[in-house]
This record gives C-alpha cells, structure tokens and sequence, in this order.
C-alpha cells in the first residue's frame, strides 16, 4: 500500500499486511520475534504468536526471499542504507544482494545494484539491470566469485539468522524453501 502516513512500529504491521516495520529496516539480521519482544517490553504491545520461521529467519531475509516485489524493492534498497549497514553488519550482505541481481523485477535488480556498489570491493561493478535473463546470471556470477575468491572477510562471523553457514555460504535448504514461495503477484508502484 502507498501511504505516505508515519506510524509507530508495530509487528502486527508486518504479520498482517506485509509492510515492513522500521526496527527490521535497521535490524536486518533481527527476526520478527526479537521485534516483538522488544516491543512489547518497552511499549506493552501485545506479543503475537509468531510462525517458526519467524522466530528463527531474519525478517529482512524472508522479505527479499519470498516477499512481493514491493517488499523486495524496498530490502534491496535498504541492505545498502548505511544506517543498517552498521548496526547489522556488511559481511552478509553480498549473498543477498548479488543474488538480486536476478530478480525477476528491473526495479529490485536496480537497487540491489546499487545498494551492493555501497560494500567494499564492489564500488565500481559493472552491471546492466535491463539485460537478459543469460547475462543477468553471468553477471551474478561473476560477482558472487569476485565476492568468494578476493572480497570475503575469512574472519566474519554470520549469524544463523542470516541463513549463512560459517563460511559465508547459504543453508540450501531453508534457502531453497524460502525462494519456492516469493510471491510473484505483479506489483506496480506508481512512484
Ligand atoms: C535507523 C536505524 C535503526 C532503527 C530504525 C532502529 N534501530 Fe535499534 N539500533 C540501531 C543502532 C545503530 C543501534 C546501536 C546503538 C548503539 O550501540 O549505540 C541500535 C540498538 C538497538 C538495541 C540494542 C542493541 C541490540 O542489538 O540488542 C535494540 C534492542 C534495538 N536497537 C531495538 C530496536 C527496535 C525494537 C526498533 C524499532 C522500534 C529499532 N531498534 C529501530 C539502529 C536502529
């Protein structure tokens, strides 16, 4: 929904319509359940019975997995806010970021563009966000090896929230669930 109305973070917010809260746009490595607890410890917002998966994948991770293009564009821009960025860290944020680069919406390929510009070693990557399908993935590609072989910091620590093992590279299965079931439905933002 395009509302331009600001409203105290709730996490019924995001149970229930979808709209990302303001705590999970920082805290991209935070699940929803942290949210609530933390809400409901400093607001008395009523704790909500939250799915598994919630109480165990960030909420930023299962938005730019699963999420509609709205809820993708929106993560891909916000992985590469420096706000974020600080208080999640950047280490694992590439997976991400390089892997939509082939989202099937320009919009999101655009920001996941810029937003992965913003880490280290990629500041000048070349990309075209209107290509086809082919050179989308060889661009991706290129760029996840860049990131594997000259970029990756050998001493991050990735939180199991992130869905990265210790070396940086995606549990496949829950991995693998989670892009099943993105929501495809066709999205079109007027601004
Ligand atoms: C603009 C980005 C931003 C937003 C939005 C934000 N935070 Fe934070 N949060 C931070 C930063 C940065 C710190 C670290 C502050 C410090 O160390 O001085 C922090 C610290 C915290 C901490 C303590 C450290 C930790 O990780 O346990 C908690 C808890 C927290 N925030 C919860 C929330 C909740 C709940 C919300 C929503 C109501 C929220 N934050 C919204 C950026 C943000």
């Amino acid at each position: 929904m395009r509302s331009h109305q600001v409203s105290s973070p709730t996490v019924r917010e995001s149970t229930a319509y979808g709209r990302p809260n303001a705590c999970n746009l920082c805290h991209l490595d935070q699940t929803l359940a942290w949210t609530a607890e933390k809400l409901h410890a400093w607001y008395n917002q009523p704790m909500a019975d939250l799915p598994r998966d919630d109480q165990t994948i960030s909420a930023a991770v299962q938005w730019i997995l699963k999420g509609d293009a709205g809820q993708r564009v929106l993560m891909a821009w916000g992985f590469g806010w420096e706000s974020a960025q600080e208080i999640a860290g950047r280490d694992w944020l590439y997976p991400y970021l390089i892997y939509s680069l082939t989202d099937p919406y320009a919009a999101v390929r655009f920001d996941a563009w810029k937003s992965l510009q913003t880490l280290p070693g990629f500041p000048n990557f070349s990309f075209n966000y209107t290509a086809t399908d082919p050179v989308l993935s060889e661009a991706a590609t290129r760029a996840y090896e860049k990131w594997l072989q000259g970029v990756r910091n050998p001493n991050a620590v990735y939180r199991p929230e992130t869905l990265l093992d210790s070396n940086g590279r995606w549990r496949q299965d829950i991995f693998q669930r989670l892009r099943t079931e993105r929501d495809d439905k066709r999205i079109l933002l007027a601004e």
